[in-house]
């Protein structure tokens, strides 16, 4: 019955669910849960898959629960795993921490999480691109309106 009750809790702690594509700003804070572990845990391990290649995020291993290896610097940073539950958090994140983050419990596969992370930049973009077209389209409106030929 406790387990029932703290699954249900789980579900609730987690941010994100297994196998969906998971959209974010730049800046902001993503959590990747993987589907819950009834066995032992030994070591636990995410890494992130793009297009220039594959990386090691974050390695734990329970014969040394002190230590936390994060060689990319990428991540050095930003980077905490919940080692009850194999939960990443990836802190401030940009666009270059698009990808695919694929957990591995006991040296072998387990979960996989997608993330996509949109720049500021590009939203802005969108964004003077909506208002020019508005300010094109009531400016045109006005021309018409003065001229009376519409
Ligand atoms: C977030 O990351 C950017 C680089 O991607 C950095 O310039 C900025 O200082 C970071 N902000 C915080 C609060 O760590």
């Amino acid at each position: 019955m406790n387990l029932g009750a703290s699954g249900v809790v789980l579900i609730f702690i987690c941010q994100s669910i297994s196998g969906q594509a998971v959209v974010k700003n730049e800046g902001d804070q993503v959590s990747f849960c993987p589907k819950t572990i009834f066995e032992p845990i030994i070591s636990l391990k995410w890494m992130h898959k793009d297009t220039s290649g594959k990386t090691k995020v974050i390695e734990w291993d329970s014969r040394n629960p002190e230590y936390f290896s994060i060689p990319n610097p990428r991540y050095k940073e930003i980077s905490s795993l919940d080692v009850e539950i194999g939960e990443l958090t990836l802190k401030n994140v940009s666009v270059d921490h698009s990808g695919e983050y694929i957990f591995e419990l006991n040296g072998q596969y387990w979960d996989t999480f997608s993330l996509t992370v949109i720049s500021k930049v590009g939203k802005s973009i969108t964004v003077w691109i909506f208002l020019a077209i508005i300010l094109v389209l009531i400016a045109g409106c006005a021309f018409c309106w003065i001229r009376k030929i519409c």
